[in-house]
Protein backbone atom coordinates (compact mmCIF):
# COMPACT_ATOMS: atom_id res chain seq x y z
CA UNK A 1 0.00 0.00 0.00
CA UNK A 2 1.38 3.40 -0.60
CA UNK A 3 3.01 5.89 2.39
CA UNK A 4 1.72 8.90 0.18
CA UNK A 5 0.19 11.77 2.18
CA UNK A 6 -2.19 13.42 0.66
CA UNK A 7 -1.48 16.48 -0.33
CA UNK A 8 -3.90 19.96 -1.05
CA UNK A 9 -2.75 23.37 -2.37
CA UNK A 10 -4.03 27.10 -1.43
CA UNK A 11 -3.02 29.41 -3.66
CA UNK A 12 -3.23 28.62 -7.42
CA UNK A 13 -0.78 31.13 -9.00
CA UNK A 14 2.35 31.22 -10.74
CA UNK A 15 4.30 29.15 -8.55
CA UNK A 16 1.82 26.43 -8.14
CA UNK A 17 1.92 25.05 -11.56
CA UNK A 18 5.28 23.93 -10.33
CA UNK A 19 4.35 22.10 -7.33
CA UNK A 20 1.56 20.28 -9.67
CA UNK A 21 3.80 19.13 -12.36
CA UNK A 22 7.03 17.99 -9.82
CA UNK A 23 4.02 16.06 -7.69
CA UNK A 24 4.75 13.04 -10.36
CA UNK A 25 8.57 12.52 -9.37
CA UNK A 26 7.55 12.02 -5.11
CA UNK A 27 6.47 9.09 -4.03
CA UNK A 28 5.74 10.53 -0.52
CA UNK A 29 3.03 12.63 -1.30
CA UNK A 30 0.49 12.97 -4.03
CA UNK A 31 -1.49 16.17 -4.73
CA UNK A 32 -4.97 15.60 -4.77
CA UNK A 33 -6.83 18.90 -4.44
CA UNK A 34 -6.52 22.70 -4.44
CA UNK A 35 -8.55 25.81 -3.56
CA UNK A 36 -7.82 29.68 -4.02
CA UNK A 37 -9.46 32.99 -2.77
CA UNK A 38 -9.95 33.01 -6.39
CA UNK A 39 -12.10 30.44 -7.28
CA UNK A 40 -11.69 30.10 -11.08
CA UNK A 41 -7.75 30.21 -10.28
CA UNK A 42 -8.34 26.63 -8.15
CA UNK A 43 -10.88 25.49 -11.15
CA UNK A 44 -7.60 26.33 -14.06
CA UNK A 45 -5.14 24.11 -12.09
CA UNK A 46 -7.55 21.39 -11.04
CA UNK A 47 -8.39 21.13 -14.78
CA UNK A 48 -5.37 21.53 -15.74
CA UNK A 49 -3.33 18.81 -13.59
CA UNK A 50 -6.62 16.73 -12.99
CA UNK A 51 -7.30 17.61 -9.36
CA UNK A 52 -9.90 18.34 -7.23
CA UNK A 53 -10.92 22.29 -7.05
CA UNK A 54 -12.11 22.96 -3.62
CA UNK A 55 -13.27 25.98 -1.43
CA UNK A 56 -10.89 27.14 1.09
CA UNK A 57 -12.99 26.23 4.00
CA UNK A 58 -14.28 22.22 2.36
CA UNK A 59 -10.29 21.74 1.82
CA UNK A 60 -9.26 22.75 5.70
CA UNK A 61 -12.52 20.43 6.46
CA UNK A 62 -11.33 17.80 4.25
CA UNK A 63 -10.65 14.53 5.87
CA UNK A 64 -8.82 13.49 2.68
CA UNK A 65 -5.70 15.76 3.43
CA UNK A 66 -3.05 15.34 5.70
CA UNK A 67 -0.71 18.45 4.94
CA UNK A 68 -2.02 21.72 2.90
CA UNK A 69 0.86 23.46 0.97
CA UNK A 70 0.51 27.48 1.20
CA UNK A 71 1.25 28.98 -2.12
CA UNK A 72 -0.23 32.27 -1.24
CA UNK A 73 1.48 36.00 -1.63
CA UNK A 74 3.43 36.77 1.47
CA UNK A 75 1.43 39.09 2.90
CA UNK A 76 -1.21 35.74 3.44
CA UNK A 77 1.10 33.10 4.49
CA UNK A 78 0.53 33.70 8.46
CA UNK A 79 -3.44 33.93 8.24
CA UNK A 80 -3.44 31.07 5.95
CA UNK A 81 -0.69 28.90 7.53
CA UNK A 82 -2.21 29.29 10.91
CA UNK A 83 -5.75 28.01 9.42
CA UNK A 84 -4.29 25.86 7.97
CA UNK A 85 -2.98 24.47 11.44
CA UNK A 86 -6.13 24.96 13.15
CA UNK A 87 -7.93 22.48 10.77
CA UNK A 88 -5.41 19.77 12.05
CA UNK A 89 -3.14 19.42 9.17
CA UNK A 90 0.77 19.79 8.57
CA UNK A 91 1.36 22.53 6.61
CA UNK A 92 4.28 23.50 3.82
CA UNK A 93 5.18 26.92 2.98
CA UNK A 94 6.31 28.93 0.47
CA UNK A 95 9.06 31.36 1.18
CA UNK A 96 9.08 33.89 2.99
CA UNK A 97 8.06 31.38 5.92
CA UNK A 98 6.52 34.55 7.51
CA UNK A 99 7.17 38.38 7.88
CA UNK A 100 7.79 37.98 11.60
CA UNK A 101 8.94 36.38 15.07
CA UNK A 102 5.83 36.75 16.59
CA UNK A 103 4.15 34.94 13.78
CA UNK A 104 6.38 32.40 13.95
CA UNK A 105 6.08 31.85 17.34
CA UNK A 106 2.41 31.76 17.26
CA UNK A 107 2.43 29.26 14.70
CA UNK A 108 5.01 26.67 16.91
CA UNK A 109 2.21 26.66 19.54
CA UNK A 110 -0.42 25.78 17.07
CA UNK A 111 1.78 23.18 15.91
CA UNK A 112 3.32 21.79 19.13
CA UNK A 113 -0.32 21.78 20.81
CA UNK A 114 -1.06 19.68 17.82
CA UNK A 115 1.73 17.38 17.01
CA UNK A 116 1.81 18.83 13.75
CA UNK A 117 4.87 19.68 11.19
CA UNK A 118 5.56 23.12 9.59
CA UNK A 119 7.58 23.17 6.94
CA UNK A 120 8.88 26.14 4.82
CA UNK A 121 10.84 26.84 1.12
CA UNK A 122 13.31 27.48 0.05
CA UNK A 123 14.29 23.71 -0.45
CA UNK A 124 16.95 24.45 -3.45
CA UNK A 125 19.58 24.50 -1.08
CA UNK A 126 18.59 20.15 -1.10
CA UNK A 127 19.92 21.02 -5.14
CA UNK A 128 23.18 18.35 -5.89
CA UNK A 129 25.60 21.11 -6.27
CA UNK A 130 24.68 23.05 -2.36
CA UNK A 131 24.92 19.58 -1.38
CA UNK A 132 28.00 18.87 -3.18
CA UNK A 133 29.16 22.57 -1.64
CA UNK A 134 28.43 20.90 1.51
CA UNK A 135 30.04 18.03 1.39
CA UNK A 136 33.46 20.03 0.54
CA UNK A 137 33.45 22.27 3.17
CA UNK A 138 32.45 19.23 5.58
CA UNK A 139 35.66 17.68 4.45
CA UNK A 140 37.85 20.40 5.03
CA UNK A 141 38.26 20.36 1.20
CA UNK A 142 39.62 24.87 1.71
CA UNK A 143 39.38 24.83 5.35
CA UNK A 144 37.17 26.94 7.82
CA UNK A 145 34.95 29.05 6.31
CA UNK A 146 35.66 32.68 7.12
CA UNK A 147 34.28 35.10 5.00
CA UNK A 148 32.06 35.08 1.85
CA UNK A 149 29.84 37.11 -1.25
CA UNK A 150 26.88 36.84 -2.47
CA UNK A 151 25.05 38.64 -5.19
CA UNK A 152 21.50 38.51 -6.50
CA UNK A 153 20.58 41.51 -8.36
CA UNK A 154 18.79 42.04 -11.40
CA UNK A 155 16.26 44.38 -13.04
CA UNK A 156 13.19 43.64 -10.95
CA UNK A 157 10.34 41.09 -11.69
CA UNK A 158 7.87 43.11 -13.56
CA UNK A 159 9.54 42.36 -16.09
CA UNK A 160 7.83 39.26 -16.41
CA UNK A 161 5.44 38.62 -13.95
CA UNK A 162 1.50 39.18 -14.93
CA UNK A 163 0.52 40.69 -11.47
CA UNK A 164 4.04 41.37 -9.84
CA UNK A 165 2.61 43.78 -7.43
CA UNK A 166 3.38 42.09 -4.32
CA UNK A 167 7.10 42.11 -5.01
CA UNK A 168 7.09 45.77 -4.64
CA UNK A 169 5.05 45.84 -1.39
CA UNK A 170 6.37 45.44 2.49
CA UNK A 171 6.90 41.51 2.46
CA UNK A 172 9.01 40.88 -0.48
CA UNK A 173 11.59 43.23 -2.06
CA UNK A 174 14.72 41.32 -3.08
CA UNK A 175 15.62 40.35 0.32
CA UNK A 176 13.01 39.03 1.23
CA UNK A 177 11.67 37.56 -2.37
CA UNK A 178 14.81 36.30 -3.55
CA UNK A 179 17.02 36.48 -0.22
CA UNK A 180 15.57 32.87 1.23
CA UNK A 181 17.68 31.20 -1.60
CA UNK A 182 20.80 32.69 -0.50
CA UNK A 183 20.28 33.08 3.17
CA UNK A 184 19.04 29.41 3.86
CA UNK A 185 21.55 28.22 1.88
CA UNK A 186 24.28 30.53 3.95
CA UNK A 187 22.79 28.72 7.09
CA UNK A 188 22.91 24.84 5.46
CA UNK A 189 26.72 25.59 4.42
CA UNK A 190 28.07 27.31 7.55
CA UNK A 191 25.50 27.94 9.94
CA UNK A 192 23.48 30.55 12.27
CA UNK A 193 23.73 33.85 11.77
CA UNK A 194 24.11 36.59 14.90
CA UNK A 195 24.28 40.12 13.39
CA UNK A 196 23.34 41.80 10.73
CA UNK A 197 24.10 45.66 9.06
CA UNK A 198 22.93 46.93 5.81
CA UNK A 199 22.20 50.39 3.50
CA UNK A 200 19.27 50.20 1.28
CA UNK A 201 18.19 52.73 -1.40
CA UNK A 202 15.09 52.89 -3.50
CA UNK A 203 15.90 54.46 -6.84
CA UNK A 204 12.21 53.84 -8.53
CA UNK A 205 8.88 54.59 -6.66
CA UNK A 206 6.71 52.86 -9.32
CA UNK A 207 7.19 50.06 -11.89
CA UNK A 208 5.70 49.30 -15.53
CA UNK A 209 4.36 45.58 -15.94
CA UNK A 210 5.88 44.08 -19.09
CA UNK A 211 3.80 41.28 -19.48
CA UNK A 212 0.42 39.54 -19.25
CA UNK A 213 -2.98 41.22 -19.45
CA UNK A 214 -1.84 44.40 -17.63
CA UNK A 215 0.73 44.95 -19.91
CA UNK A 216 1.91 49.06 -19.49
CA UNK A 217 -0.14 49.04 -15.92
CA UNK A 218 2.23 51.07 -12.83
CA UNK A 219 2.21 49.19 -9.80
CA UNK A 220 3.55 51.69 -6.58
CA UNK A 221 7.30 50.46 -4.76
CA UNK A 222 6.43 50.59 -1.44
CA UNK A 223 10.13 48.84 0.00
CA UNK A 224 13.29 49.23 -0.95
CA UNK A 225 14.53 47.46 -4.01
CA UNK A 226 18.58 47.89 -3.47
CA UNK A 227 19.84 46.37 -0.23
CA UNK A 228 23.51 45.94 0.96
CA UNK A 229 24.17 43.91 3.80
CA UNK A 230 26.69 42.38 5.76
CA UNK A 231 26.20 39.11 7.70
CA UNK A 232 28.54 37.83 10.92
CA UNK A 233 27.66 33.91 11.79
CA UNK A 234 28.18 32.22 14.45
CA UNK A 235 31.22 30.39 13.37
CA UNK A 236 33.00 34.14 13.00
CA UNK A 237 32.79 34.03 9.10
CA UNK A 238 31.65 37.43 7.23
CA UNK A 239 29.73 37.56 4.32
CA UNK A 240 28.47 39.99 1.87
CA UNK A 241 25.05 40.26 0.91
CA UNK A 242 24.00 41.97 -2.24
CA UNK A 243 20.39 42.18 -3.29
CA UNK A 244 18.48 44.69 -6.06
CA UNK A 245 16.37 44.99 -8.58
CA UNK A 246 18.20 48.23 -10.08
CA UNK A 247 20.95 46.31 -12.09
CA UNK A 248 20.86 46.24 -15.93
CA UNK A 249 23.74 44.16 -16.00
CA UNK A 250 26.41 42.96 -13.67
CA UNK A 251 29.80 40.16 -13.16
CA UNK A 252 29.52 39.07 -9.56
CA UNK A 253 29.53 35.56 -8.85
CA UNK A 254 25.82 34.48 -6.92
CA UNK A 255 28.02 32.65 -4.13
CA UNK A 256 31.86 32.67 -2.95
CA UNK A 257 32.74 31.33 0.26
CA UNK A 258 36.64 32.50 1.50
CA UNK A 259 37.86 29.00 3.44
CA UNK A 260 41.49 29.09 5.50
CA UNK A 261 42.94 27.46 2.33
CA UNK A 262 40.72 28.13 -1.24
CA UNK A 263 37.81 29.64 -2.30
CA UNK A 264 34.07 27.40 -2.89
CA UNK A 265 32.41 29.42 -5.86
CA UNK A 266 28.58 28.22 -6.25
CA UNK A 267 25.79 28.27 -8.62
CA UNK A 268 22.62 30.66 -8.01
CA UNK A 269 20.96 28.76 -4.98
CA UNK A 270 17.53 29.77 -6.29
CA UNK A 271 18.31 26.46 -8.72
CA UNK A 272 19.24 23.20 -7.61
CA UNK A 273 22.08 22.70 -10.16
CA UNK A 274 25.12 24.24 -11.73
CA UNK A 275 28.99 23.99 -11.79
CA UNK A 276 30.42 24.14 -8.25
CA UNK A 277 34.04 24.91 -8.56
CA UNK A 278 37.11 25.38 -6.15
CA UNK A 279 39.89 28.09 -6.27
CA UNK A 280 43.29 27.93 -4.80
CA UNK A 281 46.58 30.39 -5.41
CA UNK A 282 47.13 27.86 -8.01
CA UNK A 283 43.82 28.43 -10.16
CA UNK A 284 40.66 27.41 -10.36
CA UNK A 285 38.82 24.04 -11.37
CA UNK A 286 35.28 23.11 -11.74
CA UNK A 287 34.99 20.39 -9.19
CA UNK A 288 33.83 16.59 -10.65
CA UNK A 289 29.81 16.78 -10.48
CA UNK A 290 28.72 14.69 -8.04
CA UNK A 291 26.12 11.96 -9.08
CA UNK A 292 23.02 13.38 -6.93
CA UNK A 293 19.08 13.04 -7.99
CA UNK A 294 18.83 16.61 -7.15
CA UNK A 295 21.18 17.68 -9.64
CA UNK A 296 19.22 15.75 -12.81
CA UNK A 297 18.02 17.56 -15.41
CA UNK A 298 14.18 16.59 -15.06
CA UNK A 299 11.62 19.54 -16.66
CA UNK A 300 12.88 21.09 -20.21
CA UNK A 301 16.23 21.98 -19.55
CA UNK A 302 16.00 22.69 -15.64
CA UNK A 303 16.73 20.27 -12.65
CA UNK A 304 13.80 21.52 -11.13
CA UNK A 305 12.73 19.39 -7.63
CA UNK A 306 10.69 22.09 -6.13
CA UNK A 307 8.77 19.72 -3.72
CA UNK A 308 11.86 17.91 -2.43
CA UNK A 309 11.64 19.80 0.74
CA UNK A 310 8.02 19.06 0.43
CA UNK A 311 8.55 14.92 0.33
CA UNK A 312 11.32 14.95 2.88
CA UNK A 313 8.69 16.75 5.29
CA UNK A 314 6.11 13.62 4.59
CA UNK A 315 8.86 11.39 5.01
CA UNK A 316 10.54 12.29 8.36
CA UNK A 317 6.42 12.94 10.00
CA UNK A 318 6.42 8.67 8.65
CA UNK A 319 9.49 7.90 10.05
CA UNK A 320 9.20 10.13 13.30
CA UNK A 321 12.70 12.16 12.28
CA UNK A 322 12.91 15.40 11.67
CA UNK A 323 12.30 17.32 8.61
CA UNK A 324 15.38 19.52 6.68
CA UNK A 325 13.31 22.47 5.45
CA UNK A 326 11.45 23.27 9.06
CA UNK A 327 10.50 26.08 10.93
CA UNK A 328 13.30 26.77 13.20
CA UNK A 329 15.69 27.16 10.42
CA UNK A 330 12.82 29.29 7.93
CA UNK A 331 12.20 31.62 11.56
CA UNK A 332 15.90 32.04 11.10
CA UNK A 333 16.62 33.32 7.78
CA UNK A 334 12.79 35.26 8.62
CA UNK A 335 14.76 36.95 11.25
CA UNK A 336 18.45 37.47 9.37
CA UNK A 337 15.80 38.87 6.77
CA UNK A 338 13.80 41.52 8.34
CA UNK A 339 17.38 42.42 10.71
CA UNK A 340 18.60 43.57 7.30
CA UNK A 341 15.80 45.83 6.36
CA UNK A 342 15.62 47.23 9.77
CA UNK A 343 19.09 47.57 9.77
CA UNK A 344 18.89 49.44 6.99
CA UNK A 345 15.87 51.68 7.87
CA UNK A 346 17.77 52.67 11.42
CA UNK A 347 21.40 52.23 10.45
CA UNK A 348 22.11 50.27 13.27
CA UNK A 349 23.93 47.02 13.34
CA UNK A 350 21.31 44.28 14.71
CA UNK A 351 22.00 41.07 16.71
CA UNK A 352 19.50 38.55 15.85
CA UNK A 353 17.80 36.55 18.95
CA UNK A 354 16.97 32.73 17.00
CA UNK A 355 19.24 30.33 15.96
CA UNK A 356 18.97 26.96 14.66
CA UNK A 357 20.89 23.61 13.73
CA UNK A 358 22.37 23.54 10.20
CA UNK A 359 19.85 20.55 8.84
CA UNK A 360 21.16 17.25 7.59
CA UNK A 361 22.97 16.86 4.56
CA UNK A 362 20.68 15.68 1.97
CA UNK A 363 23.23 12.50 0.76
CA UNK A 364 22.67 10.93 -2.87
CA UNK A 365 20.96 7.97 -1.43
CA UNK A 366 18.47 10.66 0.84
CA UNK A 367 17.03 12.27 -2.07
CA UNK A 368 16.72 8.62 -4.49
CA UNK A 369 14.41 7.35 -1.18
CA UNK A 370 12.40 10.20 -2.06
CA UNK A 371 11.69 9.30 -5.66
CA UNK A 372 9.72 7.17 -7.74
N1 LIG B 1 6.45 32.77 -9.06
C1 LIG B 1 7.57 32.16 -8.74
O1 LIG B 1 8.40 31.82 -9.60
C2 LIG B 1 7.86 31.79 -7.30
C3 LIG B 1 8.94 31.02 -7.09
C4 LIG B 1 9.19 30.60 -5.82
C5 LIG B 1 8.39 31.01 -4.79
N2 LIG B 1 7.35 31.80 -4.97
C6 LIG B 1 6.55 32.19 -3.81
O2 LIG B 1 5.30 31.52 -3.91
C7 LIG B 1 4.26 32.37 -3.42
C8 LIG B 1 3.25 32.57 -4.51
O3 LIG B 1 3.89 33.18 -5.61
P1 LIG B 1 3.17 33.25 -7.03
O4 LIG B 1 4.18 33.81 -7.96
O5 LIG B 1 2.53 31.94 -7.33
O6 LIG B 1 2.06 34.35 -6.71
P2 LIG B 1 0.69 34.62 -7.53
O7 LIG B 1 0.28 36.00 -7.20
O8 LIG B 1 0.86 34.24 -8.96
O9 LIG B 1 -0.34 33.57 -6.88
C9 LIG B 1 -0.80 33.67 -5.55
C10 LIG B 1 -2.18 33.06 -5.48
O10 LIG B 1 -2.60 33.07 -4.11
C11 LIG B 1 -3.98 33.46 -4.07
N3 LIG B 1 -4.24 34.06 -2.77
C12 LIG B 1 -3.79 35.25 -2.28
N4 LIG B 1 -4.22 35.43 -1.03
C13 LIG B 1 -4.94 34.33 -0.70
C14 LIG B 1 -5.62 33.92 0.47
N5 LIG B 1 -5.67 34.68 1.56
N6 LIG B 1 -6.24 32.71 0.48
C15 LIG B 1 -6.21 31.93 -0.62
N7 LIG B 1 -5.58 32.27 -1.77
C16 LIG B 1 -4.95 33.45 -1.80
C17 LIG B 1 -4.15 34.44 -5.22
O11 LIG B 1 -5.49 34.53 -5.63
C18 LIG B 1 -3.24 33.82 -6.28
O12 LIG B 1 -3.92 32.92 -7.12
C19 LIG B 1 4.93 33.65 -2.95
O13 LIG B 1 5.16 33.59 -1.57
C20 LIG B 1 6.25 33.66 -3.71
O14 LIG B 1 7.27 34.32 -2.97
C21 LIG B 1 7.04 32.18 -6.23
Amino acid sequence: MSNAMKVGIIGCGNISAAYMRMAAFFTEYDVIACADINEDAAAARADEFGLDARSIDALLGSDDIDVIVNLTIPAAHFEVSKRILEAGKHVYSEKPFILTLAEGAALAKIAKDANLRIGSAPDTFLGGSHQQARTLIDAGTVGAITSGTCHVMGAGMESWHPNPDFFFLDGAGPVLDIGPYYVTNLIQLIGPVTRVQAIANTPQTSRTIANGARLGETVPVETPTTIHALLQFASGAVVTLGTSWDVQSHDHGHMELYGETGTIYLPDPNFFAGDVSVGTSEGRTVSPAVAHPFAVVNDGDQANWRGAGLADMCQAIRQDRPHRCSDAIALHAVEVMTSILQAAESGASITLTTTCDRPAPMSADAAQALLA
